[in-house]
């Protein structure tokens, strides 16, 4: 199968070109190094320096003999985006290309802007050269459990059952989302289903937890073939900078209010759950949700009695909620109990 990575030189987007590799399809990345500028821009860089993509797809070559097809440019422009499915013309599209970051949209007015413009217009140049160009390629996009906030009621997979005054009908479960980057993807959503229903597309929406995780076999292979862990306070989730503040032994910080549940998946869970929504697509004309999340953590930090160590700051992680919605597809749980073997 020909399968074009959209956002390839991400910290997913890069590990999923490799797996679908491996297992021998055809692949192909796109991406424009957005995420390296905006990491200049705040000044922060990831744990260990990530070579460049051009640098990682010539590495994959002299690993393992096999071609990654490499696209440089900005999915805003609708010409690199069509030329690009004239030239691979996939049969599966997965759709990381975007702004992944809540903190990161709510700095100010232009990165609230930026993270909007950049998500569903790249998303909807998808769309229109899909129909233009491959209308029978499969889309895999990346959405969020973010999309839906945390209602006070059991989150739905994409669409909830209603009676209203008599009259029954499948809606889309409602969202409120809580950033203006969550609400990038709700509008992407709201374009995909649309798409789906005109214009016959084929499309499964994947709303992830939060990933965690960056070992997969492909990225132990080769330290060039490594992807990203950022535990900064735009980049890095909340779980990373505990994983970083347990293993440098100082206390973990408080996010918000302390308050806040998610649910989260492995970074090999992730690329599974891509692989399956590939091999088995949507129809044409269907618009899929599927709700991926497998864990939850419980963070604990307190002061060692220790005597080699008094009175320094001790960390431990046990997962506390196993669940995985999706029902019938995967699941390889790949966690350990303790954050040094995640970083
Ligand atoms: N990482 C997570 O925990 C997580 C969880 C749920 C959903 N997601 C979603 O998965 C996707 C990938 O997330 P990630 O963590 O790998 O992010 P990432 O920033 O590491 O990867 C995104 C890639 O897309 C590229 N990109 C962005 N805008 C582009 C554009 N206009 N044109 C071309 N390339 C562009 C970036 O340069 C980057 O390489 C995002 O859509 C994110 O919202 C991520």
């Amino acid at each position: 199968m020909r399968i074009l990575v959209l956002g390839g030189d991400g910290y997913l987007g890069w590990p999923t070109a490799m797996y679908l590799s491996k297992r021998g399809h055809a692949v192909g990345v796109v991406d424009n190094f957005a995420k390296r500028r905006w990491e200049m821009e705040l000044n922060v860089e990831p744990l260990i320096p990530i070579r460049t993509l051009h640098d990682r797809v010539k590495a994959w070559e002299e690993v393992t003999g096999r071609r990654i097809e490499l696209f440089v440019g900005d999915l805003r422009n609708y010409a690199v985006v069509e030329s690009a499915l004239e030239t691979f013309r996939p049969d599966a599209l997965v759709h990381y290309g975007e702004q992944p970051s809540a903190p990161y949209s709510m700095i100010d007015h232009n990165r609230a802007v930026f993270t909007q413009m950049n998500n569903v217009a790249g998303t909807l140049n998808v769309l229109w050269s899909m129909k233009k160009v491959v209308p029978e390629c499969r889309l895999v996009k990346l959405g969020t459990m973010g999309e839906y906030g945390t209602p006070n009621i059991d989150i739905e997979e994409g669409f909830i059952e209603i009676d209203h005054r008599g009259r029954r009908d499948v809606l889309p479960f409602p969202k409120q989302a809580g950033s203006f980057y969550h609400l990038s993807k709700v509008h992407d959503s709201h374009n995909i289903m649309f798409a789906c229903r005109v214009w016959k597309l084929a499309s499964t929406d994947l709303n992830q937890g939060v990933v965690y995780g960056i070992t997969t076999d492909e990225t132990g292979l080769d330290e060039r073939l490594e992807t990203s862990f950022h535990y900064d306070e735009a980049f890095g989730t909340a779980l990373n900078r505990f994983c970083v503040q347990a293993v440098a032994g100082i206390p973990l910080t408080v996010y918000g209010r302390g308050g806040q549940r998610r649910g989260f998946l492995n970074i090999r869970d992730t690329i599974q759950c891509v692989e399956l929504a590939i091999l088995n697509p949507a129809r044409c004309g269907e618009y899929r949700v599927f709700n991926q999340f497998t864990k939850r953590f419980l963070f604990l930090s307190w002061r060692s009695s220790s005597p080699s160590r008094p009175g320094s700051w001790v960390s431990a992680c046990r997962s506390v909620t196993l669940r995985t919605l999706g029902s019938s597809w995967m699941n390889t749980i790949t966690i350990r109990n303790t954050p040094s073997s995640w970083i």
